[in-house]
């Protein structure tokens, strides 16, 4: 009883049964193959486009300036050695980022960590990390949709134009600033209108723009790719101006101390300035619809990874020279913030506008992603197949795509960011840890397979990746682990209840094809 059941739980997918480079359109699966269209430049927009967003526009400030409620330290501020943190992000990351280029390149299909941990770990660490990426993704996005609703309140602020308070702030965000001490949001609490004595406050921005960008990925993942490609542009364009205009305003006395609270501000403001590098990976799961994602998939990953790294080494550098670290917090829009706090409100402004755009690019990539992992886990059979149907004329898997917006926009109507980011932080990086492990198991049960891209040192890598994920992971508050917790917890639950059953692996075990 116990011997069959733990071979499925640590059964591993054939990575041959994994889909085949140049399969195209219609394959031996009919109406769930999907068109390759995306060349070694579409994936590092692609990537730039889902890494920089509301972590380098919104969670910077929290990292910066620590935070507060009733009273009590949640974590400390990293002040300007906000730089330090981005710096160590970026080695834990490039790390990380050089073990999903081995499996993204070894292993090309939607899915991403959960098909690389299909293939290396089994069944059941498969499914936990499927499920763990839900965090990542779809949770993510509640974050970053309430930081588009943000920027967008200061972009119509420009132009003299306001929403009532209580439809441009979601509940979870007015509690959680109101317990920080925020007097505006103490008074919302008690001003909004009321029904059955709950105060009615929701974010209608980041609402509605989830429910545009569904509708935009429902057309085909080409077009995606050309709307993202012109965000990227512009949030290029923004960010140099950002930091172009602000070098010029620098208080050099607002870098004294560096590191106001050393080494645990640091370590404790990269934690949750994490999610600015989040994303990187996301353009792994577009491996099903890559050409050639032997040779783009790696340069995709590594090459829109280096590119944003010294864009948030700058960016973090002037923004805390621009004003005081403690203030940069107060404000959902910190880098619009500090522009106007030297006197240049109307290049915060464009910077608003240009975060908009920005996280419009993120979203977008994400809720691209979301569906595609629960995709690869309907056709595996852990959830329900039909799910995985792709819409006739647009190939695009159009149920998840759907079902995946309906969730992030209503979960963006309430919450609050800052738990958000935590929480997608720990899920991500517990996902990248399980990668790194991954590349050596694969090395050790699996070492003749062709690998396009290798580790380099592949024993010291991939090992100090996985320390360094969980090193980051600890520098999170504790009732992060608690929710992150309770999540992994649901999901076993929900696995042994559906997808143990239904497991494609299990029934191919049980009914080995016939000879002939
Ligand atoms: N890295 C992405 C962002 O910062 C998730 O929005």
């Amino acid at each position: 009883m116990l011997a069959p059941m733990l071979n499925q739980l640590f059964r591993r997918k054939p990575i041959a049964d994994l889909v085949p480079e140049g399969q195209e359109g219609e394959g031996k699966d009919g109406a769930t193959q999907m068109k390759r269209t995306l060349g070694a430049w579409d994936l590092i927009f692609l990537a730039i486009g889902a890494v920089i967003g509301a972590g380098i526009f919104g969670a910077v400030g929290t990292a910066a300036a620590g935070e507060m409620h009733d009273g009590q330290m949640v974590r400390a501020g990293a002040g300007p050695g906000l730089v330090m943190s981005f710096v160590l992000l970026g080695v834990v990351c490039g790390l990380c980022a050089l073990c999903y280029a081995e499996l993204a390149s070894m292993i090309p299909q939607a899915g991403s960590a959960y098909a690389y941990t299909y293939a290396t770990l089994g069944e059941l660490v498969a499914w936990i990390i499927g499920w763990d990426l839900i965090l990542e993704y779809a949770v993510g996005n509640v974050a970053v949709a309430i930081s588009w609703g943000n920027y967008f309140n200061t972009t119509l602020d420009a132009f003299g134009l306001s929403l009532p308070a209580w439809l441009a702030h979601g509940y979870g965000d007015v509690v959680q600033q109101a317990g920080a001490g925020n007097e505006e949001m103490q008074l919302l609490l008690t001003n909004a209108p009321h029904v059955a004595g709950i105060p009615i406050l929701v974010n209608l921005p980041a609402f509605l723009i989830v429910l545009v960008i569904t509708w935009i990925l429902l057309l085909g993942a080409k077009e995606s790719a050309t709307v993202n490609n012109v965000m990227v542009a512009v949030k290029l364009v923004v960010l140099t101006l950002f930091i172009v205009v602000g070098a010029t305003q620098i208080d050099t006395g607002h870098y004294t101390p560096f590191f106001p609270n050393g080494f645990t501000g640091v370590w404790q403001g990269a934690a949750i300035v994490f999610f600015a590098y989040i994303g990187f990976d996301a353009i792994s799961t577009a491996a099903e619809e890559t050409k050639n994602p032997q040779r783009n998939m790696p340069i995709g990953i590594l090459g829109g990874l280096a590119i944003c790294t010294v864009v948030y080494v700058l960016t973090g550098l002037v923004l805390t020279g621009l004003a005081p670290w403690q203030e940069l917090n107060q404000h959902g829009d910190p880098l619009a913030y500090a522009l106007e706090n030297v006197g240049l409100p109307v290049a915060g402004w464009i910077v608003a506008a240009g975060a908009v755009v920005s996280l419009s690019a993120v979203l977008l990539v994400f809720q691209y992603g979301q569906p595609r992992i629960l995709f690869a886990m309907a056709r595996d059979g852990l959830l329900p197949e039909q799910a995985a149907k792709l819409h006739p004329k647009y190939r695009t898997p159009w149920i998840l795509t759907i079902g995946t917006g309906a969730l992030v926009a209503i979960g963006s109507l309430v919450v609050d960011d800052d738990a958000t980011y935590d929480l997608t932080n720990i899920g991500t990086l517990f996902a990248f840890f399980l990668v790194c492990i991954g590349v050596l198991v694969l090395r050790v049960v699996d070492p003749k397979r062709a690998r396009p891209f290798r580790v380099p040192f592949v024993w010291a890598v991939a090992p100090l990746g996985a320390i360094a994920c969980v090193f980051t992971m600890a520098g999170l508050p504790p009732v992060a682990w608690e929710r992150f917790a309770l999540w992994l917890g649901i999901g076993l639950v929900v696995y042994f209840l559906y997808g143990y059953w239904r497991s494609k692996l299990r029934h191919a075990a049980a009914s080995p094809p016939r000879q002939p």
